[in-house]
């Protein structure tokens, strides 16, 4: 048997290493035909001795079990982003910066900035055991299996000089050539093309068949350590390292010791990158002394011992051909040229917004003009001018219209605002259905129901605002087309699960103009509940920090609609969240410093974790076990009977959720 152990062990080496060569190194060693002999091998004996499986064999790569949905994992720290520059006078302001801040010289390691879709892995003895996207930042979806498939991330690490536990942050990508050969057997499929690469890899990681998933032939490049034990106390030498146990880093890394060595770097990229397989859209700048960049530190968004400068967008011209109008949640309404489809940036463009009116009319626009279009940092691509010595013919005049496409109501602009909106926010279609998708989105309830589903359901009757979704039942989805057991079970479950959204998302949710995550946590926190915060005077919602007239005024407004109110009673009525949490509110205190709980039992007034983060909350620790280090053992009902002889016998104090409460000072 331990024979068959190190056969198993040996293949897996070997295969992990061809695989190494052949997808990071892009150097195969055997041929195509050996390499499948030996993983056939490996299955088998895999398949006869099941008991020495193992989750990251290489075997596994194919993908092999369906999982349903992804867990959400919290990060251990969280995913920020990068601040962005776009100009070279700006990067001379970091540089300068910098230098001020640490009174010393620095290097700066230059990096392409890859446009991908981010993810943190973790590994631990060497092997990866998770794999998590960046979801909100804080909290991401567990995609272990979907990341085991992607055949250039080493699934147990080469080498020696890892850390014991480390985490490893890189990009997803989808390599050019592949995301093209997807493109077309989609359009011989008759299926609507992927927009990007980005946007096709992100597709396939959200896929939840792993197998599937195998097929969509990924890539992933990796650009931060994060660990207590890193080898180097530098960036650039850890990355270095990293590509030794087995990671793709790109070459494109250097080190650059003056100001001219970055602008070098820049320019140099802006036009090498394009020979690259994959996409980029920048190059990032990081302080390679981790001494150093722990000097500088963080602001809330991004860290600043690093930033992001971004390419300028490529430019290309094309022919106008219509104008549509689209009306958003909110009931804006903004022009969008139809395009004669035209490459940009690796992409065919048929689309591209025209802002607003104003700036429609600056353009002086008529159908078939020759329009500059150009890709900012968003998806969508905009029209930036008008080439006026192409027009050889004088088209048709393109004017704004002046009632909604939608529902025909005359459109109304605010004073001092340059959009158009249409005023029948609550019965027009494309506005009911914008703010029911926007309250079900992820930053907010977070139901399994994106904009197609949330339209069909619209569109068949099913519901005609937030509050229907909670009335919805099994068998009046089950039975829709595209639609089964399973997914309905996982819909409702979704809705169920969304009444334990705090208040600040259930906030949020609503859609109130302008209230944005930050504005709704800001709100929620100053008021804590919604009676309070709906009867608000406008004085009083101007008092609260970062809340201005803007705001104030539409939560007045919000509030001052009767149909709004009714909602809001209906979504309280079916259990979501309109108090903040006992948590949010409890106050952080010392009162239980250097006392160590172990909670035990089922609780009435709040929750287990509840109850874990008020003790921490108060600076007390929890602990899963009894022992004689133990201060107090919190019971609930039907408290083990072990744990309370155990905690007896040691003269443990048992208290009471009252009790508890009580000793933090929380009365209720
Ligand atoms: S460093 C705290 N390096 O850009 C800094 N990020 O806008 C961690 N990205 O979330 C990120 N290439 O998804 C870093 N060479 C690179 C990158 C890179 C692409 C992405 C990453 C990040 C985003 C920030």
């Amino acid at each position: 048997m331990e024979e068959v152990k190190q056969k198993i062990e040996q293949l897996r080496d070997e295969i992990n290493r061809w695989n190494y060569q052949y997808y990071v190194l892009a150097k195969p060693a055997i041929s195509d035909f050996a390499f499948d002999m030996k993983l056939k091998e490996l299955e088998k004996l895999e398949a006869e001795y099941p008991e020495y499986d193992d989750p990251n064999s290489p075997t596994h790569r194919v993908g092999s079990d369906i999982n349903k949905n992804f867990t959400q994992v919290k990060h251990r720290s969280p995913m920020l982003s990068l601040s962005n520059t776009y100009t070279e006078g700006e990067v001379l302001d970091f540089y300068t910066r910098t230098k001020k801040v640490l009174k010393s010289d620095f290097e700066l390691v230059c990096e392409l900035k890859y446009d991908g879709v981010s993810i943190s892995l973790l590994y631990e003895q060497g092997e990866l055991v998770q794999a998590i996207t960046r979801g909100d930042g804080v909290v991401g979806d567990d995609i272990t299996a979907n990341i085991r498939t992607i055949k250039s991330i080493p699934l147990k690490l080469m080498g020696s000089g890892y850390p014991d536990v480390f985490e490893i942050r890189g990009e997803v990508l989808m390599p050019w050539p592949v995301f093209n050969q997807i493109n077309e057997d989609r359009a011989e499929e008759g299926e609507e093309p992927f927009a990007n690469p980005r946007n096709a890899a992100a597709g396939a990681l959200k896929n939840q068949n792993p197998q599937v998933v195998a097929q969509r032939k990924l890539d992933a490049y990796f650009y931060y350590l994060i660990g207590r034990d890193l080898p180097y106390s530098t960036h650039y030498e850890n990355l270095q390292a990293a590509r030794s146990w087995g990671f793709k880093i790109s070459d494109a890394v250097k080190k650059c010791e003056t100001q001219e060595k970055v602008f070098e770097y820049i320019q140099y990229w802006d036009k090498e990158r394009k020979n690259l397989p994959v996409t980029t859209d920048g190059v990032v700048l990081k302080v390679n002394s981790l001494r150093q960049q722990t000097g500088l530190g963080w602001t809330s968004k991004s860290p600043r011992w690093a930033i992001a400068y971004k390419f300028q967008a490529e430019s290309v011209e094309t022919r106008l051909l219509s104008v549509d109008f689209q009306v958003g949640r909110t009931g804006t309404v903004t022009p969008v040229a139809n395009l004669e489809p035209v490459l940009l940036s690796g992409t065919i463009v048929k689309r591209a917004t025209l802002h607003n009116a104003s700036i429609m009319k600056a353009f002086d626009l008529h159908i078939g003009d020759w329009c500059y279009v150009e890709k900012g940092g968003e998806i969508i691509p905009k029209i930036t001018g008008v080439n006026k010595a192409s027009r050889t013919v004088l088209g048709e005049r393109v004017t704004f219209i002046t009632n909604c496409p939608a529902c025909g109501t005359p459109l109304e602009r605010r004073e001092g605002e340059v959009a158009y909106f249409c005023p029948n926010h609550a019965h027009c279609d494309p506005q009911i259905i914008g703010a029911i998708v926007h309250f079900a989105q992820r930053k907010a309830m977070n139901l399994m129901a994106g904009p197609e589903t949330i339209e069909f359901f619209y569109k068949k009757g099913l519901i005609k605002n937030t509050a229907d979704l909670y009335e919805l039942k099994m068998e009046d989805i089950s039975c829709l087309e595209g639609w089964g057991e399973k997914s309905a079970a996982n819909f409702i479950e979704s809705v169920e699960k969304s009444k334990q959204v705090p208040f600040n998302r259930v906030l949020y949710a609503l859609g109130i103009r302008d209230v944005g995550e930050t504005g709704a946590k800001r709100l929620t926190g100053y008021f804590q509940n919604i009676e309070r915060l709906s009867t608000a005077s406008y004085d009083r919602l101007m008092s609260v920090d970062d809340i201005g007239e803007r705001i104030a005024e539409n939560v007045r407004e919000y509030f001052a609609d009767k149909e709004n109110i009714e909602l809001v009673a209906r979504l309280k009525s079916y259990g979501l969240q309109f108090t903040l949490s006992i948590t949010a509110l409890a106050e952080r205190t010392r009162i239980l410093r250097g006392k160590t709980f172990v909670i035990s039992g089922t609780f009435s007034q709040h929750s287990r974790d509840e109850y874990k983060e008020l003790i921490e909350k108060n600076g007390g620790k929890n602990v899963s076990s009894v022992s004689s280090n133990t201060n107090y053992v919190l019971a609930g009902e039907n408290m083990g009977p072990a744990k309370l002889e155990k905690a007896r016998k040691l003269c443990i104090k048992i208290i009471s959720e009252k009790e508890f409460l009580a000793m933090i000072n929380i009365n209720r």
